[in-house]
């Protein structure tokens, strides 16, 4: 019998690197060929581990996956040393890449129910990936309503894309900000992202709720729901926490007896509940 080493990474190549705004970027990654990899299936929310030799590791989520061709989006904002080296070497550049791991969105649960998305600023990453799975299979789900905040009009990451997200059969999109700096004009809402729960359509019966960004914005997001009748089961958040192994044998992702890495970083709000360290 074959064992296959689980921390094993692959060399693969930043073929193309797309600013989406002044502090995150889109690096569409390519494994090589002939990796096992390509023929994974990969499912929204799971994530990678990328590293750079001397410099370090971290894990990310995927923000686009090219099915069969073992190319994928990942998008990323500049914090420290493995973000500012990506970020700093750009095209072109080796990567080293294990994964993808960890439990996703509930993209089967969801067949047939209306899905709802809430997204905080980089929280949009890991949801692209669900609106692009809707859009292509658009008859096996309900209405989609996409709600998504950030700091500024300056901050929305995909801005180019949200055309083509209003123009997907029943779906609708509702952005707002924070706050709106001088010159920019803005038609959209002001505040923050649970502001929009009093123009959203998305009924607690038969849907789904899929929830990323900071962990007080998600508690918000979640108390805010309940309240409407929307069940802790069907409230989908995806967690972070500081990740070393990302196969749950370290422990340093652990919440109480849960692993973000294995058990998570998607997680219905019902397994959440009581769980400590956490804000939500
Ligand atoms: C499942 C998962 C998916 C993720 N997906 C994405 C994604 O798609 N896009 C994205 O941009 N990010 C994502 N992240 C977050 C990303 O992994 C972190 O931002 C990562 O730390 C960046 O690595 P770095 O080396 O650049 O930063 P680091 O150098 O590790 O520093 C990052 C920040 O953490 C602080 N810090 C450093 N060490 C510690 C420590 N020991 N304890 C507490 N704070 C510390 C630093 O001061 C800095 O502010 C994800 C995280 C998880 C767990
Ligand atoms: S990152 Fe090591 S246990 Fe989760």
């Amino acid at each position: 019998m074959r064992l296959e080493n689980p921390y094993l990474a692959e060399e693969c190549a930043v073929k193309r690197v797309k600013r989406q705004t002044p502090d995150v970027y889109t690096y569409t990654i390519s494994y090589p060929r002939g990796s096992n990899r390509l023929r994974m299936p990969f499912r929204p929310g799971q994530f990678i581990m990328v590293s750079i030799p001397g410099i370090g590791e971290a894990p990310f989520s995927f923000s686009a996956w090219d099915d069969g061709k073992g190319i994928f989006d990942t998008t990323i904002r500049t914090v420290g040393n493995v973000t500012s080296a990506l970020m700093k070497r750009g095209e072109g550049q080796r990567v080293w890449v294990r994964g993808p791991y960890g439990r996703g969105w509930p993209m089967e649960e969801a067949k047939g129910k209306d899905v709802l998305i809430v997204a905080g600023g980089i929280g949009m990453a890991p949801l692209r990936p669900v609106i692009e799975l809707v859009a292509k299979n658009r008859r096996s789900y309900g209405g989609l309503e996409i709600l998504y905040g950030a700091r500024t009009p300056n901050d929305l990451l995909f801005a180019d894309e949200f055309e083509s997200w209003k123009g997907i059969p029943d779906a609708d999109l509702l952005l707002t900000v924070d706050s709106v700096p001088k010159g920019i004009e803005w038609d959209h809402g002001v505040g923050v992202v649970t502001t929009l729960f009093d123009r959203m359509r998305t009924e607690p019966n038969d849907s789904i709720v899929m929830t990323c960004g900071p962990e007080i914005m998600m508690k918000f997001v979640v108390k805010g729901l309940l309240a409407m009748g929307f069940q802790p089961k069907d409230l989908y958040l995806s967690l972070e926490r500081r990740m070393k192994c990302g196969i749950a044998q370290c422990g340093h992702c652990q919440i109480g007896p849960k692993f973000v890495c294995r058990d998570g970083p998607v997680f219905p709000y019902s397994e959440l509940r009581g769980l400590p360290d956490l804000l939500v």
